[in-house]
């Protein structure tokens, strides 16, 4: 092993056919947003085995991976709600789902987060949130209210390319993600309602657990 980054990655479990080829081609294809790392992958895989969710919210579904690949590790009449406002990744991600069979498991609701997340219904157990960083802050009340008691909430990249936890590494035209990113940190790892762990996985992920 050259690292131990690769030592890691090489621990790492195989992914179904079709999610192997999905990595690939969105790391091929200009027009797919970027997908979840594999180690933060493992670690929701691992959330997930610990939880057993019955309902499932994510937000920023991009084309489908991450809600595949908790489908792939929920128990059968578990469901999953998925979030997305670029119609052209929400129609890749149907199609998608379909392929895998997962069109009664897995339910894509095309829409901007902040405002599909007011007229949901509440009850979930776990939620997955990789959409736009800066607007983490924004969508909290609304996740805590959709949270259950016990829930957890994985907020994915809050490290964001290094640049959250070092002045040195932040890029100008980031300074607002930035600075919304912190907020969001500082909001989930002190409020009294959340118990909250940062991983310095991936691009970063926070764990918070609702008390
Ligand atoms: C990093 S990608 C999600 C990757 C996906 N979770 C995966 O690992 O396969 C972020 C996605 O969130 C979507 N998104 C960003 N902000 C959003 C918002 N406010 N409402 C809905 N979707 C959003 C983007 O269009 C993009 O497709």
């Amino acid at each position: 092993m050259e690292n131990e980054k690769e030592y890691l990655y090489s621990l790492l479990p195989e992914r179904s056919a079709f999610l192997k080829d999905l990595r690939r081609v969105s790391a091929l294809s200009e027009s797919y947003a970027p997908i979840i790392s594999r180690d933060t992958e493992q670690l929701l895989v691992t959330l997930l085995a610990a939880k057993r969710p019955s309902r499932v919210l994510e937000v920023g579904t991009a084309v489908g991976y991450s809600a595949i690949l908790m489908a792939d590790n929920l128990p059968p009449d578990s469901r999953i709600i998925t979030v997305e406002r670029y119609k052209k990744h929400a129609e890749i991600a149907v199609d998608n789902i379909f392929r895998v069979g997962y069109q009664e498991k897995i339910r894509v609701i095309e829409g901007e987060a902040a405002e599909v997340l007011t007229w949901l219904d509440g009850g979930f157990d776990f939620i997955f949130l990789d959409a736009a960083k800066a607007q983490y802050i924004e969508f909290l009340p609304e996740l805590m209210r959709l949270l259950n008691k016990g829930g957890l909430l994985v907020s994915d990249d809050v490290l964001f390319h290094g640049m959250t936890g070092d002045d040195g590494n932040v890029v100008r035209r980031k300074i607002t993600i930035v600075k919304r990113l912190r907020m969001y940190l500082d909001k989930i790892t002190h409020d009294p309602a959340l118990e909250t762990a940062l991983i310095p996985i991936g691009d970063g992920v926070a764990v918070s657990v609702k008390k």
